[in-house]
């Protein structure tokens, strides 16, 4: 019994190439208002979004996570890291960092809904997008606080996750196979 909701579920992928042009405001404003729709414990709605659209900015961003992530040792990543090309936004025109109030009941369980809701929100739009965790890297680095005001994030919120949003190139996403046995039924 597909329906679209279904069927938009299923068809989201994380995207990790963008076109150049910038996302409309209405379906910007419509993936942000998904966010804000999530649900939250206790309803505390304990997120906050910023938007960035400054390409120049991102770049920036970009740049010194990579190298705040190198001096902290994470081999894993390094041919990633020191490829001059890569973006930890993906170049997308768009990145929403989703912040949680430190001390709500579970932040990081209703920023996570609220991120997802925007993945699927994109994914109805027929927008590109991908969460992306490696920028919020950026915010432990020793000048991580002074990127949080910069970016006008309130001081009780902690970065969490990021999303970022764009439209969709001609290279095709990568479908991952589900893996088997994760769910029992006792009836
Ligand atoms: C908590 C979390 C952090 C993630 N961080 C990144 C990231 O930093 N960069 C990235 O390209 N993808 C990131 N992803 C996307 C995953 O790699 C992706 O969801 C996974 O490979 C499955 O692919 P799919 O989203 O197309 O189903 C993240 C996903 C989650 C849930």
């Amino acid at each position: 019994m597909p329906n679209d909701v279904l069927k938009c579920i299923k068809s989201r992928r994380s995207i990790r190439a963008y076109r150049p042009d910038q996302i409309t405001e209405q379906e910007l404003q419509a993936v942000l208002e998904a966010g804000l729709y999530a649900p939250s414990a206790m309803n505390q709605q304990s997120w906050h979004f910023t938007v960035i659209q400054n390409r120049a900015l991102l770049q920036q961003m970009s740049e010194e996570t990579k190298a705040h992530l190198l001096n902290s040792g994470f081999p894993r990543y390094r041919r990633l890291l020191t490829n001059p090309e890569y973006s930890v936004f993906h170049h997308a025109p768009t990145a929403v960092i989703i912040s949680g109030v430190e001390d709500a009941i579970d932040p990081r369980a209703d920023c996570a809904a609220a991120a997802q809701n925007m993945l699927l929100a994109a994914e109805s739009l027929h927008l590109a997008s991908c969460w992306v965790n490696m920028p919020i890297y950026l915010f432990r680095a020793e000048n991580g606080p002074e990127w949080g005001k910069r970016l006008g994030i309130p001081s009780c919120y902690k970065p969490l996750y990021g999303v970022v949003l764009g439209y969709k190139t001609d290279k095709p996403a990568k479908t991952h196979p589900r893996k088997e046995n994760t769910i029992n039924y006792i009836r």
